[in-house]
């Protein structure tokens, strides 16, 4: 990854020009993965509707699952490609946007966002920052920009490029000084006449109650996004691990081979496993419309963005063979 030479650490200072976030941009649009400051913390951005840059997010958090990302936007006309916005969900957006607010909402279909950053769901999270940095590389860049706290996964948020440069030294950071906010935004669920609270932020209950009644998170009505992964187990069954394929069913292999049967599909022929996570829900998609019987799935090495793709195939397996629930 290009950046400014001679520094110990890969900033990029932006210098009060667009030159940083013209090259940010660029970055972006080629699938590589940039650092930048929001009003909330900073963000570890990637092309919303590319899998491969969404995969070397997950990789380089090293996130042990498939964590739904919030897509960032300039705003709501933006936001309206990717989501069916509620009469109430508009009003949130129109009252709370650009700021730390992040809306869960009902995917559109199609949908040009990446089935990787939506973890396979059918909602996605959407949040327009406030930081003009923010704003301007997001504009700049033309695409949706998925992006978690840069922080290797359970690590503290970023509130300061160099936190940024210290965890990941190779990475471009569009340095925009201190975090103003400090904490995450708030996350709601909304539906057509219901907001669930489902992440405590910067904006507060009595914020938002001003604009909407609010409904706090009980029980089983909204899931934590680890559990909402099942949703989308494939409809057939799902075998892993398999050391032979069954007749009718469609093998999902990964690496260079020997394989137990033909491949239907390859996650990563090379072996790869960022590549083999990017590929992971197209691939699944692409073979539960194919399959007679069921899919079935070679061992994925489980180490460093493998444990993701095995935690997801478990629970794709879980749902789809009826064992619980
Ligand atoms: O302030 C923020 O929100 C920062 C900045 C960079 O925007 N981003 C951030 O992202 O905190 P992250 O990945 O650390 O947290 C995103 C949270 C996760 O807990 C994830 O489960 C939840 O958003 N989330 C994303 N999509 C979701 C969905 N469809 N349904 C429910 N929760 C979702
Ligand atoms: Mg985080």
């Amino acid at each position: 990854m290009s950046h400014d030479g001679a520094a110990a650490f890969s900033v990029m200072i932006l210098p009060n020009s667009a030159g940083a976030i013209v090259r940010c941009a660029e970055l972006l649009r080629k699938g590589e993965l940039v650092a930048f400051p929001t009003e909330t913390v900073y963000g570890l951005g990637g092309d919303a509707t590319n899998d491969l840059a969404i995969a070397k997010v997950f990789a380089m958090k090293d996130r042990p699952d498939f964590n739904p990302l919030i897509v960032h936007i300039p705003g709501v006309a933006e936001a309206m490609t990717y989501a069916h916005f509620s009469e109430m969900a508009l009003r949130l957006a129109e009252k709370f946007w650009p700021g730390p607010l992040t809306l869960v909402l009902p995917c559109a279909a199609p949908s040009p966002l990446s089935l990787l950053a939506l973890a396979g769901l059918d909602t996605v999270a959407l949040r327009a920052p406030s930081h003009p940095l923010a704003q301007a590389l997001i504009k700049e860049t033309d695409r949706p920009i998925a992006a978690p706290s840069a922080n290797p996964s359970g690590r503290l948020s970023a509130t300061h490029a160099q936190h940024v440069a210290e965890y990941f030294p190779e990475l471009a950071v569009l340095n925009g000084g201190q975090s103003e906010r400090g904490i995450e935004s708030t996350i709601l669920h909304v539906t057509a006449d219901e907001a669930v609270l489902l992440r405590e932020g910067p904006l507060t209950r009595e914020d938002i109650e001003k604009a909407v009644t609010l409904r706090t998170q009980t029980g089983h009505a909204i899931r934590s996004p680890g559990q909402l992964l099942r949703h989308y187990a494939p409809r057939h069954r799902l075998r892993l691990d398999v050391q032979e394929v069954e007749p009718d069913e469609k093998l999902l292999a990964f690496g260079p081979g020997p394989y137990p049967g033909e491949p239907a599909c390859n996650l990563s022929p090379a072996g790869d496993l960022t590549e083999a996570a990017a590929n992971l829900f197209s691939m699944l998609h692409r073979l539960d419309r194919e399959a007679a019987a069921g899919i079935a799935v070679m061992p994925i090495p489980n180490d460093g963005i493998g444990r993701a793709i095995n935690d997801r195939l478990r629970r794709g397996a879980y749902v789809a063979s009826g064992w619980h629930e």
